[in-house]
């Protein structure tokens, strides 16, 4: 059928089509006003910035943002030193790989949907918890700590992620505070659950591809969290399905922007913002020259978090769309499921 092994292979209405050449532009969103100004001097750019969020998120679920304070050494350095890991051999990356009681680290395989991407990933809980909050939920007790296996090589690393970890999710939650006033709640309305946050860093490598027509970098899902803010390279690759006629289209990469996914798999948002805003799907596509980097930071909130619809946002005429759920025993039971899921000693890249 093709050049790669048959794991890989996407059923027929999941391949991507490879004629698509020229990339869509999404909203493009210029955060100076706000990064440049505290939010009492500029008030009418403040509220124009926070108008162009609403329909992004409402009319997209994506966005791309610019001017947005994360510094460009910052991720240029995490940039340099992940690549320098993955050109590792793969017994040296196995070393910090991912294992049922230590979660998080390298892996080789992952399946979505059941169909194998065509990748290799690091994944990090950066500001590791030192102890999972008490749950004030009787069935919370399986939420279980998350540790992270730091690769001795290249020295840097640990440094360059928790830099770039500190700096993107002070963006996260600034948008967040965006968010919120553009559902018209106060700007610190989702303060309270990110205090004791769990964002998750997930960099994302894509070798270049014999079958980039069969198989996909990763295959369509919605995130977990609150929101993703993607950093991606220059080669493209990823595509979003367009909310008015469900096609998928390819994102342009700009130099220094960030790519912000508003919702969920979890339906995180779309559960406190009653329906609102909803998730989108996305994935990536591989190709047969180039390599492809992504990271992106999920913007999680404390293990604790009880998800549910805001108080605000539902009423007799709007009644709550979604039952409550535990962020905590969600994500633990998703990434242990998911583990399970993989015989990873049978998988080789
Ligand atoms: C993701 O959806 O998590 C990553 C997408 C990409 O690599 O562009
Ligand atoms: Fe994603």
């Amino acid at each position: 059928m093709g050049e790669v092994d048959e794991t890989f292979i996407q059923d027929p209405e999941h391949r991507p089509c490879l004629s698509i050449i020229e990339a869509e532009d999404i909203p493009l969103i210029d955060l100076s006003p706000i990064i440049t100004s505290s939010s009492s001097s500029n008030p009418k750019a403040i509220k124009e910035v926070v108008k162009q969020i609403g329909s992004a998120c409402k009319e997209w679920g994506f966005l791309q943002v610019i001017n947005h304070g994360v510094p460009v050494e910052t991720r240029h350095k995490l940039d340099t030193a992940v690549r320098e890991f993955f050109k590792l051999p793969l017994e040296e990356k196995r070393k910090v790989r991912r294992d049922e009681s230590k979660v998080m680290g390298y892996y080789d395989a992952e399946l979505t949907k059941n169909v194998r991407d065509w990748k290799e990933v690091l994944d990090f809980v950066v500001k590791e918890p030192t102890v999972v909050p008490a749950s004030p939920y009787p069935d919370d007790k399986e939420v279980t700590q998350w540790y992270n296996q730091w690769p001795e090589y290249p020295p840097q690393f640990r440094e360059a992620c928790e830099e770039y970890n500190e700096q993107v999710v002070k963006l996260g939650l600034k948008l967040m505070e965006l968010i919120a006033m553009s559902l018209d709640l106060p700007a610190n309305r989702f303060h309270g659950y990110f205090e004791d946050e769990t964002s998750n860093l997930r960099i994302n490598y894509y070798p270049p591809c014999p079958s980039p027509h069969l198989a996909l970098g990763l295959g369509r899902h919605k995130d977990g969290g609150a929101l993703t803010v993607l950093a991606q390279d220059d080669v493209g690759g990823l595509e979003i399905k367009r909310k008015t006629d469900g096609e998928w289209i390819r994102v342009k990469p700009i130099p220094h922007a960030f790519v912000i996914n508003i919702s969920n798999i979890l339906q995180t948002f779309k559960v406190w913002s009653n329906d609102r805003y909803d998730s989108v799907e996305h994935r990536a596509l591989v190709n047969s020259e180039k390599e492809r980097l992504s990271i992106g930071l999920s913007l999680n909130p404390a293990h604790y978090t009880l998800v549910k619809p805001l108080e605000e946002l539902t009423d007799e005429q709007n009644p709550p769309k979604f039952r409550p759920y535990s962020w905590g025993k969600f994500m633990t039971h998703r990434k242990l499921t998911n583990f399970k899921k993989l015989n990873i000693d049978n998988i080789q890249i």
